[in-house]
């Protein structure tokens, strides 16, 4: 969200459920180079936690991890999970951007379950069609308590902020190229699982689903009566291979991995009434991406090209860091992407 923007040094941050990441880059040359990365754990439950302990707890790790990474800069761009933002994409007749502004506040008020008075509207326009003289607005409306939390956060980081983003957007900027026709970024996390559907690099329709990775664990935990340790290593080790330990772990994930890919469907059908157009391809991020085998299944499931999105594929950086970035290519979506932000 564009909330404020000036011309300085910024990295990128991405506060996840189960971790802080951050990419700083410089600016300049055919593409950005790598200037700092790294990423720390965070507790379970302090992400989502309100309590001012929690929230000081959460500004620590972020600050010893710019101390550790070696970030040249204060300035940071962060991200609102797609989970913690109203977006809506409504159609409206070619018009000035004065007239924009003030449709832009009825459509909100329209299409946005919340009072205006409790949140920040930003919007973009996504489509315009000179045949229909129509354009496509995506509306996106955070929370303020949200933005206030946030900013809380960076501030007892001793952080400015210098933009705020929504994560989805952020992906949209790392994992596709702009020649990629019509795609969908699919990013399994720990907590929530978000889609974007991206045409030419925009970003249009989006979706979060409360179901993830720990929804993962928590399940083989309960039918395999495992520890949550335990249950984590299981899903790791045999994942959705239905040859492994009789096939149990994967019958205990497949019915939440299948309401994941029910609403994939659900997406796709979707854009391809509201818009036209079908998805080619899905571009898979997140550390749940890592479950084994989840590319095959996916693809049998929903008979569309599944690939491994790469946030360092429009980056330059050092050749002997090739093998390192690429082993975590899963989790530095979001953080690549605010990175790469045009301040
Ligand atoms: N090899 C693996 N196989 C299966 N799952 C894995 C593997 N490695 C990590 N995970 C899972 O990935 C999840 C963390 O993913 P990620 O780091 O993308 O989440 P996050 O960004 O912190 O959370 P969220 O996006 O939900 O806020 C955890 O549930 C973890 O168990
Ligand atoms: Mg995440």
């Amino acid at each position: 969200m564009g909330l404020f923007t000036t011309d300085k040094d910024f990295f990128g941050l991405d506060i996840g459920n189960s971790a802080v990441r951050l990419v700083q880059l410089k600016k300049g040359g055919s593409r950005p180079s790598l200037v700092a990365y790294g990423k720390a754990n965070i507790p379970v439950g302090i992400a989502q936690s309100d309590s001012k302990i929690d929230l000081q707890n959460l500004a620590q790790i972020i600050k010893e991890l710019t101390i550790k990474t070696r970030v040249s800069t204060k300035n940071v761009v962060v991200a609102l999970p797609g989970s913690a933002v109203f977006t809506a994409v409504v159609k409206l007749p070619y018009m000035t951007q004065s007239e924009l502004a003030k449709a832009i506040q009825y459509q909100a008020e329209q299409n946005i379950p919340l009072k205006l008075k409790d949140v920040k509207i930003d919007w973009q326009v996504i489509k315009q069609d000179p045949a229909t003289k129509e354009m496509a607005v995506m509306i996106i409306a955070a929370p303020s308590g949200k933005v206030e939390r946030m900013l809380t956060i960076m501030d007892f980081a001793g952080l400015e902020v210098e933009s705020l983003e929504t994560s989805p957007i952020a992906m949209a900027r790392s994992l596709i190229s702009a020649t990629d026709p019509l795609v969908m970024i699919l990013d399994i996390g720990a907590t929530s699982t978000e889609m974007a559907i991206v045409e030419n690099g925009v970003i249009s329709h989006t979706r979060s689903l409360p179901a993830a990775g720990q929804a993962f664990t928590r399940a083989i935990s309960q039918n395999l009566g495992l520890d949550p340790e335990q249950a984590d290593q299981f899903k790791m080790r045999f994942g959705l291979s239905q040859d492994k330990l009789e096939g149990q772990v994967y019958k205990t994930i497949k019915p939440i991995l299948n309401n994941i890919v029910d609403e994939i469907e659900r997406s796709i059908a979707f854009y391809a009434e509201q818009f036209g157009g079908n998805v080619s391809k899905i571009v898979l991020s997140g550390g749940s991406a890592r479950l084994p085998e989840m590319i095959s299944y996916l693809k049998s499931e929903l008979k569309i090209e599944v690939q491994l999105g790469n946030p360092w594929a429009f980056v330059s950086y050092p050749a002997n860091f090739t093998e390192q970035l690429q082993s975590n290519s899963f989790d530095f979506g979001v953080a690549v992407g605010l990175a790469m932000r045009d301040n």
